[in-house]
């Protein structure tokens, strides 16, 4: 049975300029002005979907002005998120559906006002017609919050275990493992990041495409401004 350590810390980039509104600001290391500011939240038990997240945030960052963060979901806070225009919150699929501790992290997000804020939601799955979408659970609880949803919510498949990595991370099909996981996990853990190898073959350059595409929503001026008059 594999044991799930704590997750690692990671922050990847901290949001520059500006205070808690959100909105434009000013880059305090004289790059171009902050025309948007994205948190990229993810949860991972494997390390799959933090892959997918850190690619995502890549594809962002090549937007200019974009401030991008990429957290694991035990290391956001709640009130910091105001300071965000476009949330993008994924991780794995467990049991059809959002994992427990996504489902607890989505149940505190009613704790902060998000109205009129911009949301992606993704997630990493089996290729299966009943596999489930966590992307889809999140993406509606983003909607009930009134969060505008700016692209239908993704997935990144991932392949099942072989046999070897059965016999090292413990079957995950077993009703055991299952029971165990929500017995003695309060929290997922990306425990070893990336050292699960589970990604089908070209889902990180996928979502770095997703990242530019949504990087460049703030490239763009606002449809209203784009069609005003200069003179
Ligand atoms: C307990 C458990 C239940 C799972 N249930 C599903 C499922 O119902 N549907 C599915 O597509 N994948 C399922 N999976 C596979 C996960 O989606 C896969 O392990 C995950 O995408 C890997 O991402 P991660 O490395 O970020 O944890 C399950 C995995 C675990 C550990």
């Amino acid at each position: 049975m594999q044991t799930l350590e704590q997750p690692r810390q990671e922050s990847v980039l901290a949001v520059t300029g500006g205070e808690s509104s959100g909105g434009a600001g000013t880059s305090p290391l004289g790059g171009p002005p902050i025309k948007g500011r994205v948190l990229v939240a993810y949860g991972s038990r494997f390390g799959n979907t933090q892959r997918i997240a850190e690619s995502l945030a890549a594809g962002m960052r090549k937007a200019s002005g974009v401030a991008v963060d990429c957290s694991y979901l035990d290391e956001v806070s709640i009130e910091n998120l105001r300071r965000y225009d476009l949330l993008a919150i994924g991780g794995p699929t467990e049991k059809m559906s959002a994992s427990k501790p996504m489902k607890e992290f989505l149940a505190k997000l009613s704790t902060t006002a998000l109205r009129g804020k911009r949301g992606f939601a993704f997630d990493t799955r089996f290729d299966l017609p009943m596999s489930g979408s966590a992307g889809k659970v999140i993406e509606k609880s983003l909607e009930r919050l009134g969060v505008e949803i700016v692209r239908p919510h993704a997935s990144a498949f991932v392949r099942g275990m072989n046999k070897e990595e059965k016999a090292l991370y413990g079957n995950i099909a077993t009703p055991e493992w299952v029971r165990n996981l929500d017995k003695s996990i309060p929290r997922e853990a990306a425990a070893k990041p990336g050292h699960l190898d589970l990604l089908c073959p070209g889902s990180e350059g996928t979502f770095e495409k997703i990242g530019t595409e949504l990087g460049a929503i703030f490239a763009s001026p606002p449809p209203l401004l784009a069609g005003a008059s200069t003179a």
